[in-house]
C-alpha cells in the first residue's frame, strides 16, 4: 500500500521508483544517448507561460454548467472524458507482474479513455480487449473507452498483416502506427543492467506459432523484428488492406505531417517516443508549435495529437491551446501501474483530469472550445 502522500505525478513517480527493481525502473525512466529529449520534452512545456482570462462565470450556475472537459477523436467516433489518452508502452507486467495491461485497461474504462494497447504488450490484445469489453458491461455501462492498437511493421508482412486482421477481429477501432523505432534508440541502461526479461514476460502478440519474432518477444535481446525499409507506401498498404482508422505515430518534422495528410491518414501523434529513440530531438511541445504553423488551415484535415513529457493538467492545456486534439501520457501510467495496479492508473488519470479542471477554470475557459479560442499562450520563451 502506498505511504506517502501521492498528490502528483511526481509523487507516483518516486513511490514506483522506491519500488521497483533498477533494472525495470531504468527501462521504464530513462531515455537514449545523454537523455537531452527526456528533458526537453518537460523543459519545453514548463517554459511556456499562461496567460489567464478572469471575470468569466465558470460556477455551475452559469449556461454551459461549469467545466466541461469532455472531448471528441476521431470525426467524432470517440468520446473522451478529458483530452488525455493512455500511450503505447511495452511489457506492463513488469510493473505489475499479477495483472499487467488487464489492470492498465480497467482504468481506462473507469476514466472513459482510450488506451493505445503496444505491440510488444505482455498480455494478448485479445485477452486485453475481452477485459475491455467485460469491464464496460459488468462495471461501467457508461463508460465511452476504446481501444486501440500500437503496430510496429514487422519484417515479415503476412506477420504484421495477420497483428493488423486480429486488432479488426478483436474490435480495436484504431491502428497506430510507429514510425520512429527503425531501429533501436541506444539506450544505455540495457548495457549497464544487462537488461533481461524475467520469466514468464514475454511480448505475448509475438507469439504465434508461425512468427518469426517469438525469440526477440522471449527475451527483448535479440534482432528487433521492427523493419527498418518501412516508408510511406507502406503506409499506402496498410491502408489498402485494413478498414481502421490509421494514425502515424513519431512525426516532428513538419514535411512529414503535410506527407500524411497527403496519404488520407486519420491523424499523427507528435512524439519522439519519450525520448527513447534520438537524442537531441526536438521537443514536442515546440514540434507541435512549428507543425500547426506549417499546415495552416491544411491542419483541421486530420487529428493532431501529442506525447511526451505530460506531467501536468497545465500541460494539457497549453497543448490543446496549441491545436492538439489530445495528449497521450507515458510513464505516468506505468507509475501507477507500478504503484497500485488499475487503482494506481485510475489515481493518475484522476490527478490529471483534476488538475485539468482547475487550469481550465483559473483561465476562463468552461469548455475544450474556450482553450483554443481564448489566446491564453505567451510563445515568445523557446526551449534553448
Ligand atoms: C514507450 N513508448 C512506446 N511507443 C510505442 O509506439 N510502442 C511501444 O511499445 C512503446 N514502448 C514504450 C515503453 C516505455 C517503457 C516507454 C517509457 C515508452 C513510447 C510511448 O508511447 C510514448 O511516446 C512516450 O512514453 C511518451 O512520453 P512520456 O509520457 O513517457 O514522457
Amino acid at each position: 500500500k502506498p505511504q506517502r502522500l501521492l498528490l502528483n505525478i511526481e509523487d507516483y513517480h518516486q513511490q514506483a521508483k522506491s519500488k521497483l527493481p533498477a533494472m525495470i525502473y531504468d527501462f521504464y525512466s530513462t531515455g537514449s544517448d545523454d537523455q537531452l529529449t527526456l528533458i526537453d520534452n518537460e523543459r519545453a512545456f514548463r517554459q511556456i507561460k499562461l496567460r489567464p482570462k478572469v471575470l468569466i462565470d465558470v460556477s455551475s450556475h452559469s449556461t454551459n454548467n461549469s467545466i466541461n472537459c469532455q472531448t471528441q477523436v476521431l470525426n467524432s467516433t470517440a468520446t473522451l472524458s478529458f483530452p488525455c489518452m493512455i500511450a503505447p508502452t511495452a511489457l506492463h507486467r513488469l510493473a505489475n507482474n499479477e495483472h499487467g495491461e488487464l489492470a492498465t485497461v480497467r482504468a481506462a474504462v473507469a476514466c472513459s479513455t482510450i488506451m493505445c494497447v503496444s505491440t510488444n504488450a505482455s498480455v494478448d490484445m485479445k485477452r486485453i480487449a475481452d477485459e475491455h469489453h467485460q469491464q464496460i458491461r459488468m462495471n461501467y455501462p457508461q463508460s465511452t473507452s476504446q481501444l486501440w492498437f500500437q503496430l510496429y511493421v514487422l519484417k515479415n508482412r503476412r506477420n504484421t498483416q495477420k497483428l493488423i486482421e486480429r486488432a479488426e477481429e478483436c474490435n480495436y477501432k484504431a491502428l497506430v502506427i510507429t514510425v520512429d523505432h527503425c531501429e533501436q534508440g541506444n539506450r544505455e541502461c540495457y548495457i549497464r543492467n544487462n537488461f533481461t526479461l524475467p520469466n514468464g514476460i514475454q511480448a505475448e502478440n509475438l507469439m504465434d506459432d508461425d512468427n518469426d519474432n517469438t525469440e526477440f518477444g522471449k527475451t527483448y535481446r535479440s534482432d528487433i523484428p521492427i523493419d527498418a525499409a518501412l516508408s510511406w507506401k507502406d503506409i499506402d498498404w496498410i491502408r489498402s488492406i485494413t478498414s481502421l482508422p490509421v494514425i502515424i505515430k513519431g512525426i516532428i518534422h513538419p514535411d512529414d505531417a503535410r506527407e500524411a495528410i497527403r496519404h488520407g491518414v486519420q491523424g499523427i501523434i507528435i512524439s519522439n517516443h519519450g525520448g527513447r529513440q534520438l537524442d537531441t530531438c526536438q521537443g514536442t511541445i515546440d514540434a507541435l508549435r512549428d507543425i500547426m504553423i506549417a499546415l495552416g488551415n491544411d491542419k483541421d484535415q486530420i487529428d493532431i495529437y501529442v506525447d511526451g513529457g505530460i506531467r501536468r493538467g497545465t500541460d494539457i492545456l497549453k497543448a490543446i491551446a496549441l491545436g492538439a486534439k489530445a495528449v497521450l501520457v507515458g510513464r505516468p501510467i506505468l507509475w501507477g501501474l507500478a504503484v497500485d495496479g488499475a487503482q494506481g492508473v485510475q489515481s493518475v488519470l484522476n490527478i490529471l483530469k483534476n488538475e485539468f479542471r482547475l487550469a481550465m477554470m483559473l483561465c476562463g475557459c468552461q469548455t475544450i472550445e474556450d482553450i483554443r479560442k481564448n489566446n491564453l499562450l505567451i510563445l515568445d520563451n523557446r526551449s534553448k
